[in-house]
């Protein structure tokens, strides 16, 4: 290993500031729960890339102001909306809003979810349906709404090859089950055959849906995992490609698959997570 790091040295990531080629312009995109870590990543990365973007919030405007700024910054337009996505009316308000402002709708990033963990049999009520709330109802209702509106406005070849793309924020806890995390993991369970079914169902219409199910991001849900050097040893283990992920590449991510690059993808989740679904505890035993 010493040696290949002597032969080989590795670069630093290099992220330009405006990219010069966007991908995404011209189009109009709604970004739920972009207001902080991954969600805001996205929301700025969809922006830099030239889409006009709806910045959802449940409570900071502060992070949703931030991301808005960013966006500007490369000439883009952006408005926060505070709605909750478990919320009907709230969602119908926030695609009339997106309506308003921009006349029509590319791209749905369902991003926004939330973890309420708990040891099972200590698990309350108000933890299972606030996590299944936001994570699975919230993603319905905002697909739901966005199908529509892809439905009525149709295909602009000068815009996109489709109608309309859904990108549902996932989890590797789609597949990997998560002991204390229950409702969490059920709700990304949830989210994956949604995916597919409304993926299966309006795919005839041009309208692609797929998944993004990021790994373990260096985000605030979950600090105590990264925050001490204990913590991000303990993570290695889980992790085959050593380095924890940066809200930026789930950013990256989502821009390729709103973009027409990705035009033959429909119903797929990929997996952003340096290889933890690779069963790494099989790197050495078995
Ligand atoms: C969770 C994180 C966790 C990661 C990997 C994500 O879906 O939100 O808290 O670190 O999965 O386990």
């Amino acid at each position: 290993m010493k040696d290949y790091y002597q032969k080989n040295k590795l670069p630093e990531a290099v992220q330009p500031n405006c990219p010069i080629v966007q991908s995404l312009k011209g189009q109009k995109a709604i970004v739920t729960g972009a207001s902080s870590g991954i969600g805001k990543e996205i929301a700025i990365a969809i922006g830099k890339a030239g889409a006009d973007v709806i910045i959802n919030y449940a409570s900071s405007i502060k992070g949703a102001e931030e991301a808005v700024k960013e966006i500007e910054k490369c000439g883009g337009k952006a408005f926060p909306f505070k709605a909750d996505v478990s919320n009907e009316e709230e969602v119908v308000a926030m695609f009339e809003e997106a309506k308003k402002q921009f006349g029509s709708l590319d791209i749905l990033v369902n991003n926004a979810g939330l973890q309420k963990d708990a040891p099972f049999d200590e698990m309350t009520i108000e933890q299972w349906d606030r996590v299944i709330n936001v994570n699975l109802r919230g993603q319905f209702l905002c697909s739901r709404e966005a199908v529509k509106e892809f439905k009525n406005k149709g295909i602009n070849p000068n815009i996109s090859c489709a109608a309309g793309k859904i990108i549902c924020v996932s989890s590797v806890h789609d597949v990997i089950p998560w002991a204390g995390h229950v409702n969490y993991a059920a709700s990304k369970g949830g989210v994956s055959l949604l995916m597919k079914s409304v993926a299966q169902e309006v795919a005839p219409l041009r309208i692609r849906v797929n998944a993004i199910a990021p790994g373990a991001i260096r985000t605030p849900i979950n600090h105590e995992a990264w925050a001490t050097e204990e913590a991000y040893s303990d993570l290695m283990k889980l992790i085959p490609y050593k380095r924890i992920g940066e809200p930026e590449e789930i950013g990256r991510a989502a821009v390729w698959l709103a973009s027409d690059d990705s035009d033959y993808i429909t119903g797929t989740t990929l997996y952003v997570d340096g290889g933890m679904t690779l069963y790494p505890g099989f790197e050495t035993g078995g």
